[in-house]
């Protein structure tokens, strides 16, 4: 199968073999040594120089985690929403109690730094900002350097980075991100599993103020077994020799290379869908170099499109996601991929829209 959904993303080969490795005492050396390699490793990408924790879980665990050690039930949050995982944000902010001020914007458009700015004027007992950094449902990229302007330190600022930190530049120190969360199952090329989750000094004080419940999430508990070499839980010891062998696949790229392999792999995507008749969702500033998404040229059946891809050339791309099901399709370029299997795919498109509704006499780029 050519996946290409953005993530679970293929693992090569070398992160296949280090998953498969025996197991280790997960309170000796061995696996101190592992936690500290995937520990520093991560935190090159997260662009911190600050504390750092890996749980078992998932992307959304580790924002339930920024949630429910910075606030308090009743805090007042403003979430912005671009998208599904914005949305989800701001629900793990309600489902703890928190008072939600949401900023919403049409699907396919960024959020606008300047209208952030204004919302915290409107409301200054905001204590924090959730934001998607690359909103994987609508192929759209926030500036969270400029929103972090925006915000200009006047609350906590929560980032989003599940689809982004790996593919895209991030600064989690020089940005003013207070925490920041990804997972190991996009641009780390593991399989899904571990989340990792940054925490800035100033989310530190913050986490000293805050009720909310927590237990296996727990900031402090994560750092006083990470300061022995362990984690609190038992660990997800294959995902971690998987993400310690993709960072060093990544190291070995350079860490330009690897955004700017994203970047050429977005801006050809866009290309060649948009000969072939399709429609790119975004504010035409915004492009996400994760993730393509495309609104479908007149009379496609979008589902159909995507099942056949499926069954006819074993390509495996995304439709959309809950209002958007059936209106656009997603291509995943993110981790482990170049321009071949994503020709396979533009291949696969030419040949079968004609058979899903699509005109007959289209170019490819
Ligand atoms: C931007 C973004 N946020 C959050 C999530 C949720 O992550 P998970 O499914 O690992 O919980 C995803 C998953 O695709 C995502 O793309």
């Amino acid at each position: 199968m050519n996946l290409r959904i953005p993530g679970p993303t293929p693992c090569p080969p070398e992160v296949l073999l280090a998953s498969s490795r025996q197991m280790i005492d997960h309170r000796g050396p061995e696996f101190a040594e592992l936690l500290a390699s995937v520990t520093g490793g991560l935190k090159r990408w997260f662009g911190t120089a600050h504390d750092l924790f890996i749980f078992p879980g998932s992307g959304t665990g580790g924002l339930e985690a920024g949630v429910a050690n910075c606030f308090s039930p009743g805090d007042h949050v403003l979430a912005v929403s671009i998208g599904v995982f914005g949305e989800r944000f701001a629900s793990i902010a309600q489902a703890f109690g928190l008072k939600v001020t949401k900023y919403a914007v049409e699907f396919g458009e960024a959020a606008q730094p300047a209208r952030v700015a204004a919302l915290l004027d409107e409301n200054p007992d905001i204590k924090g900002v959730l934001v998607t950094h690359n909103e994987t449902s609508t192929g759209v990229t926030n500036d969270i350097a400029a929103i972090s302007r925006a915000v200009a330190g006047r609350t906590l600022l929560l980032v989003d980075g599940v689809s982004s930190i790996g593919a895209l530049p991030f600064q989690a120190d020089a940005w003013g991100v207070d925490i920041a969360v990804t997972g190991s199952q996009k641009a780390f090329m593991s399989p899904p599993g571990v989340v990792a989750v940054s925490v800035s000094p100033r989310a530190w004080a913050a986490s000293e103020r805050a009720t909310c419940p927590r237990f296996y999430w727990d900031f402090i508990k994560a750092r006083q077994y990470l300061a022995q070499g362990q984690t609190f839980t038992t660990p997800a010891i294959s995902i971690l020799y998987s993400i310690q062998e993709g960072l060093a696949l990544m190291a070995a790229e350079g860490m330009e290379s690897v955004f700017a392999r994203h970047r050429d792999l977005a801006r050809y995507t866009r290309e060649r869908l948009t000969a072939l008749g399709f429609r790119i969702m975004s504010d035409g500033i915004h492009f996400s170099d994760v993730v393509t998404a495309a609104w479908l040229p007149a009379g496609v059946d979008g589902k159909a499109l995507v099942s056949s891809l499926r069954r006819d050339h074993a390509i495996v791309i995304s439709g959309g996601q809950q209002s958007l099901a059936g209106k656009i399709i997603r291509i995943g370029h993110v981790g482990w991929v170049q321009r071949p299997e994503l020709d396979a795919v533009f291949e696969a498109l030419q040949a079968t829209l004609p058979k899903v509704g699509g005109r007959t006499a289209v170019a490819v780029g």
